[in-house]
């Protein structure tokens, strides 16, 4: 958890110290039922249902109208977009945004990725020995256990995908997790390999105009943790060989793993 929300502490310019509050908050978020309208049991939109969330946001943003820094707040709340600055609402909702992605998908990443590497001594040891395989090893964890697992669509002209009818109207969930293992896409897809002639030909980011724009910094994060980790860590073993994953329904990461180990 600190990985992923330091960095996007420090991109957002909001202070470091305060990251397991908007940690904790940004699991209510995707923890909340959010069914339909964007309500959830706590109350009407985002400022209902986590006031706290919201008010430490809007803080930030009257912080910044107040004295302008150099940050990306201040460029969010003075960019014209098509024409007009964002609203009050669509700034916050901007940010909530931000440090909602930028958090839970990347702590379920590297999860996965200490998790595979935990319960495999052979991929412990060759990438102890060859530290130039690490991205390779972040692809191939995406591909295997992508952190989110479903995207939503509302189809908007009748379809048909795989012979399958898909009338307007309709909403589509997107199961990545088998995408990724699609046997005309990828031999042998179910086994974690370092040596795919694509290894981003996965969809563990999306694809089209919403390509996730967090992609290329996950990526970074996740490579310099494994590094750090191979970097303090002589000898590794999980206490059990599968794990609980976190009670989120499109998400995929370990609750928590508990290993042994030796330190470097
Ligand atoms: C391993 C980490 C991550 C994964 C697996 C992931 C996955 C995804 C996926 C699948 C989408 C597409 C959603 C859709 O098409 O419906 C997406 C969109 C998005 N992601 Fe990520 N993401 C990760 C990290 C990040 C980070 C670090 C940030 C921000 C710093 C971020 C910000 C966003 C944003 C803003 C969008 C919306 C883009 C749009 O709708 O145009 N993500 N992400």
């Amino acid at each position: 958890m600190p990985v992923p929300n330091n960095v996007i502490a420090h991109l957002l310019g909001a202070p470091p110290e305060d990251f397991w509050r908007w940690a904790n908050w940004s699991d209510e978020v995707v923890q909340g039922t959010y069914p339909t309208k964007n309500r959830n049991e706590r109350g009407e939109g985002l400022a209902g249902a986590h006031p706290e969330f919201v008010a430490y946001v809007d803080g930030l943003i009257a912080d910044r109208r107040r004295e302008p820094t150099d940050d990306f707040i201040t460029r969010l709340i003075n960019t014209e977009v098509n024409g007009r600055k964002l609203t009050e609402i669509e700034a916050r909702t901007q940010l909530v945004f931000l440090f909602v992605s930028g958090n839970e998908t990347t702590r379920h990443l590297i999860g996965n990725l200490l998790w595979r590497v935990s319960r495999d001594p052979e991929l412990f040891a060759t990438l102890q020995n060859d530290r130039s395989l690490i991205p390779l090893a972040v692809e191939e964890c995406l591909r295997l256990d992508p952190p989110v697992k479903f995207l939503m669509r509302n189809c908007m002209i009748d379809s048909n995908v795989a012979e399958v009818e898909i009338p307007a109207g309709e909403k589509v969930a997107f199961g990545i997790g088998s995408g990724n293992r699609d046997a005309n896409k990828f031999e042998d897809g179910n086994s974690f390999r370092l040596d795919r002639s694509d290894p981003r030909a996965h969809l563990s980011f999306g694809g089209g105009p919403h390509v996730c724009p967090g992609a290329t910094l996950a990526r970074l994060e996740a490579r310099v943790a494994l590094d750090v980790f191979l970097d303090r860590v002589k000898e590794v073993s999980l206490v059990n060989s599968e794990f609980e994953g976190v009670e989120v329904f499109w998400a995929h990461g370990p609750a928590r793993l508990l290993a042994n180990m030796v330190a470097n």
